[in-house]
């Protein structure tokens, strides 16, 4: 299997107001767009052409930050998607990209980290039509739900309330050509978009096979903000120290810390798992565990944890500590001594705040 078709057209509108600026696969974790993580492991498993399904407002935003491909070792390429339909619809936009060819299809906005290179294998000395991963949930009705016999699946149905078993697809599917001939006998959902799940569904009561994998490693599906952090916090359980900036002596680096270069840390505790980025400025702070801060970052007189800081955040003067928080590009937060105390805030569409 050499294709493969990532989607990530859509609105995000979840995890807004960081989506109205930044698509949600290019929202960092650990100071790396999610999408980087789901690429690279598409690369690892053999992958060598892939098409990333993008929305006419953010297919800029994508070719800028993602680029060719060279450096994940992939071809990349990017298909419009006029509106986001659906994951069928997504598919049926691709079929020139796809050819005749079996491909894999990823969903941008998961963050898997299971090897994926075996399930390809499998599946290509198969004669299945497709192949699902899915993971065991507590909440079934968030998702497409599949039942099970043996290895094959039996049935598919999409966020249905009473769940036929609580295994939930996971966003990596691969298919055979076959998969059209789904996507040409649907009609839209309920929540009006033609589902792919709909597509398995039509081949599976036509005798088709379909293969489950139960995955019980970690995955996420990152739409809502407590899935970022809860995704920071996880890939930044594995990271290395690599010290790269400067620190004074009365600073203190605590557990594994990566800091860019050319930041500076100066009468500041800096408590690991955490990532600083480059040309960062900390003075007088502390940054807790299962901290992200982005390059050129600002933090003076404040305490930061489980957070995710990204780029040109400046946080000055802020006596309570930021706790499991996500500062968009370029947010300033900054402490005021002024009397009467009063909160002043300049805050875009859809901001939240908890004081
Ligand atoms: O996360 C796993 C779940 O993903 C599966 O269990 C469900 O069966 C599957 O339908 C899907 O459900 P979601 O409701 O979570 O899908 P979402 O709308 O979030 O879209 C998933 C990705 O596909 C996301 O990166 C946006 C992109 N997309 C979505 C639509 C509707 C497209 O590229 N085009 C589209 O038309």
């Amino acid at each position: 299997m050499k294709k493969a078709i990532v989607l990530c057209a859509g609105k995000g509108t979840r995890l807004r107001p960081l989506t109205f600026t930044t698509a949600k696969h290019l929202i960092p974790i650990a100071n790396k767009p999610i999408l980087f993580y789901s690429l690279e492991n598409i690369a690892r498993a053999g992958i060598e052409e892939v098409g990333i399904v993008v929305s006419p407002h953010n297919a800029e935003e994508f070719k800028s930050i993602v680029g060719t491909g060279e450096n994940f070792g992939l071809r990349i390429s990017y298909i419009i998607q006029e509106e986001p339909k659906g994951l069928a619809h997504a598919v049926w936009v691709s079929r020139e990209f796809l050819g005749d060819e079996d491909f894999m299809m990823y969903l941008g906005d998961n963050l898997i980290l299971e090897d994926l290179g075996k399930f390809v294998k499998d599946f290509e000395n198969s004669d299945y039509a497709a192949s699902i991963l899915l993971s065991p949930v507590k909440d079934p009705t968030r998702f497409g739900v599949a039942v099970m016999e043996g290895d094959r699946v039996i049935k598919v149905v999409e966020k249905p309330k009473t769940p036929p078993s609580n295994l939930a697809i996971v966003g990596l599917y691969l298919f055979r050509n076959k998969i059209f001939e789904g996507i040409k006998n649907i009609k839209p959902s309920w929540r009006g978009e033609l589902e792919i799940t709909d597509a398995i569904e039509y081949l599976i009561e036509k005798g088709e096979k379909v293969r489950g994998y139960i995955v019980y490693g970690w995955w996420k599906d990152t739409g809502k903000p407590e899935d970022l952090l809860e995704a920071n916090r996880k890939i930044l359980m594995e990271t290395t120290e690599e010290l790269l900036g400067e620190m004074d002596d009365k600073s203190s680096i605590q557990g594994p810390v990566r800091i860019g270069k050319a930041s500076k840390i100066v009468n500041s505790v800096i408590r690991g798992p955490a990532v600083i980025g480059e040309n960062c400025f900390i003075k007088n702070s502390y940054v807790g565990p299962y901290s992200s801060i982005g390059n050129r970052v600002i933090l003076e007189d404040c305490e930061v944890e489980n957070s995710i800081v990204m780029d040109e955040c400046s946080i000055t003067g802020v006596e309570k500590r930021i706790d499991s928080s996500i500062l968009g590009k370029g947010v300033s937060v900054k402490g005021s001594q002024k009397r009467p105390a009063s909160l002043n805030l300049i805050l875009g569409n859809m901001s939240r705040v908890e004081l």
